[in-house]
């Protein structure tokens, strides 16, 4: 496969990048801060996600696209629309351009994160400006796959990271190795049409369903159960819903990160 993700400096392509090389993919990687380091297999392009002529040389030939550039957390309505909601129309525009049909697209739980923490469904409610965003893009690339035959998938991803980072993520933690199991099962899922998926490992504690996953091919590892030893015990946040402190975090207030 020859793929391009954008928001490759990131944490996650950073994390998932030597996984898919692995696989024995090739990777463009679109960014606008070039990664730290290139390894062989890999080739650098600076675009922005709004810049619709960058995106469109840069997809020309390859077979899929893993979008993952943008805020990963709250920022003004303005900011999330400017760059997670156009900039993933620009992304979808630019692939219809270039003839190319798959898609992994980096959403996030926040776009149901008012759901309640111990059953939650793909159902909105949102919980912020953050993941009203997630929402509405996922509406442009369920459009843009149903009018031009894409197969794509939305993965509401939870908390990615090489270990579980806190108590909440001893349910939603996603590993590396399963955030690259799941772009390969979504980058070769045949569709068409538009999945949601939630982006989360096989952990003990998940209230995720994990069928949808399973229906692109999506079959998750790891368990965040095996480093709870590791992980502090729960601060002030609140976990009675699912976006735990984004439901509560004054709207368009950066927080966190
Ligand atoms: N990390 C998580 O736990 C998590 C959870 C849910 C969803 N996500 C989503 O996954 C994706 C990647 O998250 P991450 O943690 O790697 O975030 P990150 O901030 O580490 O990486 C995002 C990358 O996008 C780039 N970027 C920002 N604006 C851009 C623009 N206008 N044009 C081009 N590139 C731009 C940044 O330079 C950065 O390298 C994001 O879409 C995020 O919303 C992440």
């Amino acid at each position: 496969m020859h793929v391009a993700l954008t928001g490759a400096a990131g944490r996650v392509a950073s994390g998932i990048r030597p996984l898919l090389l692995a696989r024995g993919w090739e990777l463009v990687l679109l960014d606008v801060d070039a990664p730290a380091e290139l390894a062989s297999g890999e080739r650098f392009v600076a675009a922005d996600v709004r810049d619709g002529s960058a995106l469109r040389r840069a997809f020309a030939g390859v077979d899929g696209v893993v979008h993952l550039g943008g805020v990963p957390s709250e920022r003004s309505w303005d900011v999330i629309h400017d760059v997670n909601v156009l900039g993933t129309r620009a992304v979808l525009e630019a692939m219809v351009d270039a003839g190319v049909h798959r898609l992994f697209h980096a959403s996030s739980v926040h776009a149901s994160g008012f759901e309640p923490a111990d059953a939650p469904t793909l159902a909105a409610p949102s919980d912020s400006f953050y993941g009203v965003g997630k929402l509405a893009a996922e509406a442009m690339v369920s459009v843009y796959a149903d009018r031009f035959g894409l197969s794509a998938v939305s993965a509401r991803i939870a908390s990615y990271g090489p270990q579980p980072a806190n108590v909440r993520a001893l349910a939603m933690w996603l590993s590396p190795g399963d955030a690259a199991r799941l772009v390969a099962a979504a980058l070769t899922w045949d569709g068409p049409g538009h999945a949601v998926v939630w982006g989360v490992s096989a952990n003990t504690r998940s209230p995720l369903d994990p069928e949808p996953g399973r229906a692109i091919g999506y079959h998750p590892l790891d368990d965040a159960e095996a480093h709870a030893h590791t992980v502090a015990p729960a601060g002030e946040e609140p976990l009675d819903r699912l976006g735990a402190g984004f439901c509560v975090r004054p709207l368009g207030i950066r927080g966190g990160r």
